[in-house]
């Protein structure tokens, strides 16, 4: 484990080091698959930036925050590309998410108008109405499988909030059955060499037919909107009327792929964050107390709107402490666009190196008692500007999540309105450890027992 140290222009000095407990052929994919977040997060115990080896590619993680930081905001040297995005891209094709350096400015910049406050508020009131009738099927005593009734909830939100045209519920159920099976298969399909990848397996078939299914679905409903002609108030007609400064507008390719990027990017990491929620306050009673004691406080029994966010102040602060803890999505990779000096290290052109929100998570200098759930270190007068600057769940930089705001809206919109009228408690048999190759960290089992409440009780 050879240690190097190295300074970088703020005279910050980085060690860096190699992960031990590579074996052979699969390297450190393993472990990082069995146990991926505290594989992450003891990577900094050998250094700064850490070579790990994932199959047959040698990849580096930074785990110092600064590091991190610098990787992320030098988005040319370090671009999009390598394992995770190689595969993303053909869910994606060249989206927001997954387009590279050359194209992303501009991308940003005619997204951005479908992100705004203005339109957050717009997309509430869908969100909400969704929330609703999702929770609307409930009964008394239901116990429900948390990510999946999550995960059903949250793809139907961005639906709706995308494409307020009501669809068939048949439709909407395959749709959701396909998204269900690609992202399933992301994660495998990553790890496998690319001559396994194009054999005629049945795992495989499943996949590109899944994918094409989605594609030409999305292209369909596109179509569709478009000869509808009407104006709607969604954040697809916000895609297809922006414009930039010159007039430019995204084209035909790119809308398929930023309808795609959202509902890939936008599901699975909020339906995990809300399960991790109520794995949390199952541990934590006093503060599931006084969430509900919020939530009935702010809304004084009525429906959550916009304007409740910034008065669920302590819901909002359990959202951030969870996404530190567990950082639903984990693993992205990027590849140095030309040869590049990091702490000490030479990094020829094309070298992988990881970003994992989790490697920077556990940071005891930013995070005292680092591993507990602590929501409170959030208050304006706790947080240290290590500790903002040691929070990666949404990224950083030009690339950091567009969609970071949406996500807390529908986070909080998804609390205030299930826990106003409904107790939720975990069921015997929690088993906290990670699906396997599953895209986001999502627990292998977590059953909820819904039973109704009135404010003010417990
Ligand atoms: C808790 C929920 C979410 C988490 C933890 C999350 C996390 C992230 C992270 C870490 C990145 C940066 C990836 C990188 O640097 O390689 C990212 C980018 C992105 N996210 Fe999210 N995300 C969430 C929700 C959403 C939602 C709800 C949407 C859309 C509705 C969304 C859309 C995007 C897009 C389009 C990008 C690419 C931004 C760019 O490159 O300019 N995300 N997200």
């Amino acid at each position: 484990m050879a240690q190097q140290t190295h300074q970088t222009e703020q005279q910050q000095t980085f060690v860096a080091g190699t992960a031990p407990g590579a074996v052979p052929l699969v390297g450190h994919a393993w472990q990082m698959m069995r146990r991926p977040l505290q594989f992450m997060s003891s990577l900094s115990r050998h250094g700064d930036l850490v070579k790990i080896r994932l199959g047959p590619t040698e990849a580096h993680v930074p785990t110092h925050p600064a590091l991190l930081r610098h990787v992320l905001t030098s988005d040319e040297e370090y671009d999009k590309g390598g394992i995770f995005y190689d595969r993303a891209r053909d869910i994606a094709g060249n989206g927001l998410v997954t387009c590279p350096y050359a194209d992303h400015r501009r991308q940003r910049r005619l997204m951005q108008s479908a992100f705004t406050r203005p339109q957050l508020k717009r997309y509430a009131s869908a969100m909400h109405a969704e929330i609703e009738s999702s929770t609307e099927r409930w009964s008394e005593g239901l116990v429900v499988d948390a990510f999946p009734e999550m995960y059903g909830m949250a793809l139907r939100t961005v639906g709706r909030t995308l494409y307020s045209t009501p669809v068939s519920k048949e439709l909407a159920d395959s749709v959701e059955r396909a998204f269900d099976a690609v992202l399933k298969g992301l994660f495998r399909q990553m790890f496998l060499p690319a001559a396994v990848r194009k054999m005629p397996g049945p795992g495989n078939r499943r996949y590109r037919a899944n994918l094409d299914y989605l594609h030409r679905t999305t292209q369909t409903l596109i179509d569709d909107y478009r000869r509808d002609g009407a104006d709607h108030d969604d954040l697809l007609s916000a895609l297809l009327d922006s414009r930039d400064e010159d007039g430019g507008r995204l084209g035909d390719r790119e809308i398929h792929d930023q309808v795609i990027t959202v509902m890939a990017a936008g599901t699975e990491t909020v339906a995990a964050t809300l399960t991790w929620i109520f794995y949390l306050l199952s541990k934590y009673p006093r503060i599931e107390r006084e969430l509900y004691a919020e939530i009935d406080e702010v809304l004084a029994g009525r429906a959550p709107e916009f304007d409740d966010i910034a008065r669920l102040r302590l819901t909002d602060r359990i959202i951030t402490e969870t996404l530190r803890l567990y950082p639903p999505a984990w693993l992205f990779t990027r590849l140095t666009s030309t040869e590049l000096d990091v702490a000490g290290v030479r990094l020829p052109a094309q070298s992988t190196v990881v970003f994992s929100p989790a490697a920077v998570a556990l940071d005891a200098p930013s995070f005292p008692k680092e591993r507990q759930f602590d929501p409170d270190r959030w208050l304006p007068d706790r947080v240290t500007p290590q500790a903002r600057q040691s929070f990666m769940a949404f990224g950083t930089g030009a690339r950091k999540c567009i969609g970071d705001l949406y996500a807390r809206t529908e986070a909080t919109l998804a609390l205030a309105t299930i826990l106003s009228k409904w107790r939720v408690t975990c069921e015997p048999g929690v088993d906290v450890r990670p699906v396997p190759l599953a895209t986001v960290y999502q627990p292998r089992r977590l059953r909820l027992r819904l039973t109704s409440r009135t404010p003010g009780a417990r």
